[in-house]
């Protein structure tokens, strides 16, 4: 399953809950890139710190913060360090038993062939409320304005860069959280996913 969509839309939460109803294991691709980001912040070469990633490097504790989500950013636009991280990708993907994974290019490039695609979204200034909702118990001096201006710089970014864009598959089901609260998001991804498994599943 491949579920895509810009920062803070809602991804993270709906594919956990997607994963743990089907029993399929989740990837958050955006920790690679967050690890990869906060080591190029500690002073390493980015290429160098993609291919230097380890499993521990994902459960580091100081991976959401806004300056390693803008790290992340920026490293995500190299073509060579997004090359380095592809195989892993899909080496989870593979795995026996069923796998989501979500980011920005999984339907797109880490996963055309994934059997249900979403890409999730919802207006800037819910996304910026939400995110600054999780962000100000560890970062009390946080502004809303501050929050949007990151998310639309990051989103700009993202889905200007040549190497793997953010965007919609075309096969992809668009899902707006704008107006759900998690329980109808994730009910609505349930159906989506449940419509296009085999009978068997
Ligand atoms: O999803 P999250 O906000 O943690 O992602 C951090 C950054 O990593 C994104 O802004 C994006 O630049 C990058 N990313 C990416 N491709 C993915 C997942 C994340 O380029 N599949």
């Amino acid at each position: 399953m491949a579920i895509d969509g810009p920062a803070a839309a809602g991804k993270g939460t709906i594919s956990k809950a997607v994963a743990a109803h089907f029993g399929f294991a989740h990837l958050d691709t955006g920790l690679i890139y967050r690890a990869t980001g906060r080591r190029v912040l500690d002073g390493e070469d980015p290429l160098q710190a993609a291919r230097a990633l380890v499993p521990a490097d994902l459960a580091r504790g100081d991976l959401r913060t806004p300056e390693v989500a803008q790290a992340a950013s920026r490293v995500a636009a190299l073509p060579e360090v997004r090359a380095a991280l592809v195989n892993f990708q899909r080496e989870f993907a593979r795995r026996a038993g069923g796998a989501v994974l979500d980011g920005r290019d999984i339907g797109t490039v880490i996963c055309p062939d994934a059997e249900a695609k979403l890409f999730v979204t919802a207006s800037d200034e819910v996304r910026a409320a939400r995110r600054l909702a999780e962000l100000a118990p560890r970062f009390p001096d946080l502004t809303l304005a501050k929050v949007l201006d990151d998310l639309r710089a990051r989103d700009a970014r993202d889905a200007e860069r040549e190497a793997a864009p953010m965007r919609p598959a075309k096969d992809a089901v668009q899902l707006d959280t704008s107006k759900m609260d998690i329980g109808e998001a994730v009910a609505a991804a349930i159906r989506v996913v449940q419509d296009r498994l085999p009978p068997s599943a």
